[in-house]
């Protein structure tokens, strides 16, 4: 099966973001991210805005990248319309669990975005908290050439159990990389949103995953 193609959404406000998600791109992506910088920007009411721009079938990540506070942050995305919302890799296992659970109760999502340091014993026992989906992630922050080893990466998670989601500077070269990898998501940000032709941009991502 193809991959999803995510729209992460790191833009300054719910006006700019919706410009971008016309009926045309969102035909062409899978997953629409309300993006860190935009939750910042704008809180919560940007996770329910875009719920309701986009309808209620297509599949919403509230990004916030959950620190502390991880039942509470998680019950406000949830609430106002995610599908999906994200832990840091640095959170504890209480803030991990207090998520899990606030997702779980409501038949919603947690994510893992892996930031820094990290292992795959720690990955396992992630695992073993009841956390299931991943994103292997290269910091906006940072220039990273994406290669093999990332992709060996990728599949030693995905040995462990777990839904793999791919993130940060990716383009088609990159998700090129990962033929053959059955990868949940490719979520790509500037490569999308920064396009003058935002639909065309994301067919040609997608035709890269199909190689
Ligand atoms: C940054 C993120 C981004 O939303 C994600 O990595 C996509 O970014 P881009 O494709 O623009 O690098 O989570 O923290």
């Amino acid at each position: 099966m193809r991959p999803k193609l995510q729209i992460a959404l790191d833009v300054g406000s719910v006006r700019e973001a919706k410009q971008i998600l016309t009926e045309e791109v969102l035909r062409e992506v899978d997953i629409v991210e309300a993006g860190t910088l935009l939750l910042a920007a704008e809180g919560a009411r940007a996770v329910k805005e875009l719920r309701e721009h986009i309808g209620a079938q297509k599949t919403l990540v509230a990004d916030f990248k959950i620190a502390d506070g991880a039942g509470v942050l998680a019950s406000m995305f949830f609430d106002a319309g995610a599908d999906l919302t994200t832990v840091i890799a640095a959170a504890g296992p209480d803030s991990m669990k207090k998520a899990q659970k606030t997702a779980a109760e409501r038949k919603k999502e947690l994510q893992i975005e892996l930031y820094g340091r990290w292992d795959l014993e720690l990955a396992k026992e992630w695992y073993q908290l009841g956390l299931h989906h991943i994103i292997f992630h290269h910091a906006r922050d940072g220039a990273h050439c994406w290669n093999a080893a990332d992709v060996e990466q990728v599949r030693s998670l995905q040995k462990i159990g777990y839904q793999v989601s791919v993130t940060g500077g990716l383009d088609k070269e990159s998700i090129r990389l990962f033929k053959g990898v059955p990868v949940f998501a490719f979520i790509a940000g500037r490569a999308l949103y920064k396009s003058a032709e935002a639909a065309g941009e994301a067919r040609a991502l997608k035709k890269a995953m199909d190689i």
